[in-house]
């Protein structure tokens, strides 16, 4: 086992990239205090975590979208009394459909959870985080943040907001102890196709997507390193390269394009 790292805050922690993450920073060190609703998954998460960094592995069930869950995570991880040196934003929610057909009460939910669980539990967790020698915010964006798209544009807000309040936060807190690192993947195989209602693209995310496991690594591995931002896997990489060297119209077409063409009909 690696040496102590203190512990880390995974939001999402009971399946899917969350969980990955969860168990690759325990075998890094790191003592984990896992997020989330659904409490048996969270706590198998648990129990294979705290075989991997000597049993240090807390849950606590809570559902981000009512208002007052992030000061409850607040006042659990106080009432720890650990070194926390860790947070990573992951709960998230994707919604698929034209923005005017999508309930805006739904939108409005997602954006809750993409943007302000993020921004209030950092804000909240920062003078914890300062207080360690080293200490890390481990953002979860998308490769959405590179484009605009049609049928994804509150989802694809959220995370482009994600990505340069990340990179912003970055730059003010250079000078102190805690690197913050945005991490934009591409297609990954959770359950985030199914609750997102994007079945219609689930044939496209096996296709060219990975199981959550080498984007947990490549994202704790970017993390460690100090990285600003980290888009794991070579061919998203080569994407995004390719994304940012086209003219953002053609872009944005081609990009909306795939999408569209699979969005079921009304
Ligand atoms: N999958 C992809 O293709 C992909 C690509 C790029 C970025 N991402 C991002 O990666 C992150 C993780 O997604 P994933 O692919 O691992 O999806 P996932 O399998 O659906 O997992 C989402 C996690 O977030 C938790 N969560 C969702 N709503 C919550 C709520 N209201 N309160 C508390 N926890 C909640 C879920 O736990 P409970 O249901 O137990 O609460 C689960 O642990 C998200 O931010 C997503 O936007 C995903």
């Amino acid at each position: 086992m690696n040496e102590d790292r203190g512990y880390a805050l995974i939001t999402g922690a009971s399946q899917g990239l969350g969980a990955a993450i969860a168990l690759e920073l325990a075998r890094h060190g790191f003592g984990v205090l896992l997020v989330a609703r659904s409490e048996e998954s969270l706590r198998r998460v648990a129990e294979e975590a705290a075989a991997l960094n000597g049993g240090r592995a807390r849950t606590f069930v809570a559902d981000l979208f009512a208002p007052d869950a992030t000061e409850a995570i607040v006042e659990w991880t106080r009432s720890l009394n650990l070194s926390l040196t860790c947070l990573v934003n992951n709960a998230g929610q994707g919604l698929w459909g034209l923005f005017d057909e999508l309930p805006l009460d739904e939108q409005l939910r997602m954006m809750h959870l993409n943007m302000d669980v993020p921004v209030k539990l950092t804000h909240r967790l920062l003078p914890h985080l300062k207080r360690a020698q080293r200490s890390y915010v481990l953002n979860i964006s998308s490769m959405t943040a590179y484009s605009a798209m049609a049928s994804l544009a509150v989802y694809g807000g959220s995370k482009t907001f994600l990505l340069r309040w990340s990179r912003s936060l970055r730059v003010e807190l250079k000078n102190g102890p805690v690197s913050v690192t945005a991490v934009c993947p591409g297609s990954i195989i959770t359950g985030f196709t199914e609750r997102a209602g994007m079945m219609a693209m689930d044939d496209l995310a096996r296709k060219f997507g990975t199981g959550p496991e080498p984007v947990a690594k490549a994202a704790v591995r970017a993390m460690l390193r100090g990285k600003a931002e980290v888009v794991p896997g070579l061919l998203n990489r080569i994407t995004a390269t390719v994304q940012g060297l086209m003219p953002k119209g053609l872009n944005e077409k081609v990009a909306s394009g795939i999408y569209l063409k699979r969005l079921p009909k009304k």
